[in-house]
């Protein structure tokens, strides 16, 4: 078992990373906390493999154990699913001394953490991630939210989990796309600060092996994360870095109203765009534009898009993160190096 300590005060928790977890994790609750009810919030797909698993080990350990089933996908992450969450748990009685589990992927994990955080102005909870993006990215850190008309995440809090339980085996039933997906991520996180990830990367030939060295390539994703939490929890700084492709990707998600591609598809294109432009003009080392867009090739992540330069332009500039006449980019000295480069908006242009 490989274990990582994210290192917040009074908010510090334990990322367990084991093959087979799931199943022990009614006997690693004594170790969190003295619970005696436990609220499983997982959607239907993930459900349909994994919940009657998790409830057994909980059911063993005399837990009493209760279940919320969502639709699948991101039109789950709203306000009104939130409330219909509530309603459950006032009907199951729930008060602050219990404690809530979020098995899935990041809408489960964003949607179930900010249930957590609001219900009775909070509650105890639990992230066990089923996608690789979940594992690796978004139950980590503390950010949790739902989405608005207007945009993503727009209504949220931080709020740590007591504990991560990350079981590399649950990736084996995630479709090839979200596998990939995640591998988008992944590949970011070893941009910006873990060339010996890149190189593995590099070295690694298709998804079958990805999957054999899963344990290995979420601890030092989890690892990347951690350092980057640890020193700026609230994200006004350092945190950022966690963006690198981020800032074009977002407009382009956007653009396409986000059905064309997945998130780790667009980042890919975001890092592709921003390196190429970044190594013309001097920032970035000779070379890495094109071992990047190698490594994301080999997994079929997208490296380029039709998208006019003007239509990516205008959809950075009505992104939330970028009011104001200054913006955070997120460039790369070299592959493994990453860094915040504040630019005024009137040169974006130049870095896409
Ligand atoms: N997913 C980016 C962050 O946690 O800040």
């Amino acid at each position: 078992m490989k274990e990582i300590f994210i290192d917040l005060k009074e908010r510090s928790y334990k990322i367990q990373i084991d093959r087979g977890i799931l199943f022990e994790i009614g006997k690693k609750l004594q170790e969190i906390g003295n619970y005696n009810k436990v609220v499983i919030i997982t959607d239907k797909n993930v459900g349909s493999f994994y919940l009657k698993d998790l409830e057994e080990t909980l059911l063993k350990e005399n837990y009493l154990v209760y279940s919320v089933e969502i639709e699948a996908g991101e039109k789950s992450k709203n306000l009104n699913e939130a409330e219909k969450i509530y309603n459950k748990l006032i009907e199951f009685k729930i008060t602050r001394g219990d404690l809530i589990i979020t098995l899935g992927g990041g809408v489960v994990g964003d949607l179930g953490g900010f249930v957590a955080s609001t219900f009775l102005r909070g509650i105890d909870f639990i992230q066990v991630p089923t996608s690789l993006l979940s594992q690796i990215d978004s139950s980590i850190g503390g950010k949790v939210a739902v989405d608005l008309a207007s945009g993503k995440n727009m209504v949220g809090s931080f709020y740590q989990p007591k504990a991560v339980f990350i079981d590399p085996n649950l990736l084996n039933t995630l479709p090839t796309l979200y596998l990939h997906d995640g591998l988008g991520e992944a590949i970011k996180c070893s941009c910006i600060r873990d060339k010996n990830l890149f190189e593995l990367f590099e070295k690694i030939k298709d998804d079958k092996e990805i999957l054999e060295r899963s344990e290995d390539i979420i601890e030092a994703c989890c690892m990347v994360k951690k350092k980057v939490v640890e020193n700026d929890e609230f994200d006004k700084g350092e945190r950022m870095i966690l963006n690198f492709g981020h800032t074009i990707g977002h407009s382009i998600e956007k653009n396409y109203h986000y059905e064309t591609y997945t998130h780790g598809q667009c980042v890919s294109i975001g890092m592709c765009k921003i390196t190429k432009a970044s190594e013309k003009l001097g920032i970035t080392e000779e070379g890495s534009f094109e071992k990047i867009k190698k490594v994301l090739e080999k997994f079929s992540l997208p490296t380029d898009d039709v998208l006019d330069k003007k239509i990516i332009l205008d959809g950075i500039s009505t992104d939330k993160k970028n009011f104001g006449t200054k913006i955070n980019l997120i460039v790369l000295n070299k592959i493994g190096d990453g860094k915040i480069l504040k630019i005024d908006s009137s040169d974006l242009e130049k870095y896409i």
